[in-house]
């Protein structure tokens, strides 16, 4: 399968951490150090530094996402954020269904799903998270898992629509725990997501989708991960909080 259908994006996904001036300064640090990246590269934060970052990512290649964000388009929904209102301030790409999300904030595959279904409607490209916990690994039904995070998420998306539409592959037992994925287990359950949406949609959209592997992916590791045929970039968690790291896993997926 050519990975020159597809584009490689590097995303960090800086959970609940910085504080605006703080976001300002790791951005200015990152600029130069990515600037010329022949891959995407997006920075999630938390919804209070949105307008810092975008301020101090303005003119260079790195593009400011949202971490999250409701199915309703506004109404009596304490400390949520819609859509349209990411929209409205410049916002491109925002995460969704998170494992954090689904594991302390009660996130389903259906409540992902229409999170999903609003932010396309609004424009947005969606980074998707799917993965499996460490038991269902151990049970040997990761596949069967991915495959229907997958499907239930995707409801009534069209094939249009999967353009705007990232899957992050990130195995939960990996996530924050210096625990990484070998490359092959990143490559087979990337594999089994291109399948099934070569089986909800066609070959071509399966092809031109956007997989990345997220989970531990560091400096050190990234560029084994990245150079693998299914793994097109990754969601990255603590090394996107340091510039020089970032910067380092931006260029690996570069080449
Ligand atoms: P990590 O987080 O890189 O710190 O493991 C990845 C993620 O949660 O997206």
């Amino acid at each position: 399968m050519d990975k020159s259908l597809r584009k490689a994006v590097i995303a960090g996904n800086w959970k609940m951490n910085k504080t605006p001036d703080e976001a300002k300064a790791i951005i200015e640090a990152m600029k130069p150090l990515v600037a010329g990246a022949d891959c995407d590269v997006v920075l999630c934060v938390p919804y209070v530094d949105i307008f810092a970052a975008q301020q101090a990512a303005a003119g260079s290649n790195i593009q400011i996402g949202a971490e999250n964000c409701h199915w309703a388009e506004s109404g009596a929904f304490t400390g949520e954020v819609s859509a349209p209102m990411l929209k409205a301030i410049g916002v491109q790409y925002v995460i969704i269904g998170h494992s954090e999300r689904r594991q302390y904030f009660g996130e389903t595959d259906e409540t992902v799903n229409k999170r999903v279904r609003a932010a396309l409607d609004s424009g947005l490209t969606v980074i998707l998270c799917v993965g499996e916990l460490l038991d269902q690994r151990k049970k040997g039904i990761t596949m069967e898992v991915v495959r229907s995070q997958v499907k239930v998420a995707l409801g009534g998306v069209s094939a249009d629509e999967m353009k705007q539409i990232i899957i992050a592959y990130e195995p939960v037992w990996a996530i924050g725990t210096g625990e990484t994925a070998t490359a092959e287990q990143a490559n087979e359950v990337n594999h089994a997501i291109r399948e099934v949406i070569g089986e909800l949609y066609n070959a071509d959209v399966a092809a031109a989708t956007t997989i990345q592997y997220g989970g531990s992916m560091n400096a050190k590791n990234a560029a084994e991960l990245v150079a693998q045929v299914d793994v097109d970039g990754g969601l990255i968690g603590g090394a996107s909080l340091k510039a020089e790291d970032f910067s380092v896993i931006v260029k690996a997926a570069s080449v």
